[in-house]
């Protein structure tokens, strides 16, 4: 059998269509079936709902993932709750979220904390008993990070803080980290001087600032200030070429997984 990925990009986001496009073609570098559904920006919800009952009874389809941000006018919890769990890749279903808070691993994860625990797993990184602090609450990262690295496992059992913007004394939190983890979508925001010496630094930001020094007129950066924090910092990751390789490698991983799954509860009803 193989593999069956299904993207789905509603609208013309330039930062989206990047992202997708690297999902596609590394689902068929590693020979999966990728596809990419494009839609207009018009598109309506009942339209994109529509799509996916199409992909949810497809069984050429393991995994379903609709990018986001979606244009407004489309609620995107609508849409999430609309995707088969056992087809959602990314992990965003109430369904995953709540056996990934629990501790179950027979949902998904969502890729890009599940590729930050990959890498400190594979970094030799001790999270049992770390301070591991967080910066930002999002659904796709902040919280599901705090969920993940809580659990008591391998990759977990780390004292977690989660910051965000109402966070009363930011930089308090951020110089204790062992482990500091920066998903607040504001560039460059953490310096070295808000860093604990030879802590483990993430950087999951991504954000398009101007530089004139440049032909295109921007650059791209995360959230953390990469040379006052490598200074300071024990180990940093790079953006790009950090935690976005390894969200579209958690995301071939849950669509190889969410295929076995189909595959296995086959085997014996033939
Ligand atoms: N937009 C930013 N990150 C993600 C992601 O991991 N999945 C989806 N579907 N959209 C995103």
């Amino acid at each position: 059998m193989v593999p069956g990925l299904s993207v789905v990009l509603v609208g013309d986001d330039a930062a989206s269509a990047v992202y997708v496009s690297n999902k596609e073609k590394a689902s068929k570098a590693c020979g999966m079936r990728g596809e990419t559904i494009r839609l207009p920006a018009s598109t309506s919800q009942a339209e994109l709902l529509a799509l996916v009952e199409r992909l949810n009874a497809d069984n050429a389809v393991h995994g379903i993932l609709v990018q986001m941000p979606l244009p407004s006018g489309i609620d995107p919890d609508v849409v999430i709750r609309h995707i088969a769990p056992h087809k959602d890749v990314d992990g965003f279903h109430p369904v995953n979220v709540g056996k990934m808070l629990i501790g179950h691993t027979d949902g998904f994860m969502p890729c890009t904390p599940a590729g930050v625990i990959e890498m400190l797993l594979r970094s030799g990184v001790e999270t049992r008993g770390a301070e591991a602090v967080i910066v930002g609450r999002s659904n796709i990262v902040g919280k599901p990070m705090a969920a993940m690295l809580v659990q008591a496992r391998a990759g977990g059992d780390a004292t977690v803080t989660v910051c965000h913007s109402r966070s009363r004394d930011l930089h308090a939190h951020t110089k204790r980290a062992d482990i500091l983890i920066v998903a607040a979508g504001r560039a460059e925001m953490i310096r070295g001087e808000h860093i604990k010496p030879g802590a483990t630094v993430i950087d999951v930001g991504m954000n398009r600032v101007a530089d004139a020094s440049r032909a295109s007129g921007s650059r791209l950066c995360g959230d953390v200030h990469f040379e006052s924090a490598e200074a300071v910092a024990g180990k940093i990751t790079p953006v790009p070429g950090g935690v976005g390789p390894m969200t579209i490698a958690m995301l071939l991983r849950n669509t190889v997984r969410a295929a076995e799954r189909v595959a296995d509860s086959r085997v014996g009803t033939a």
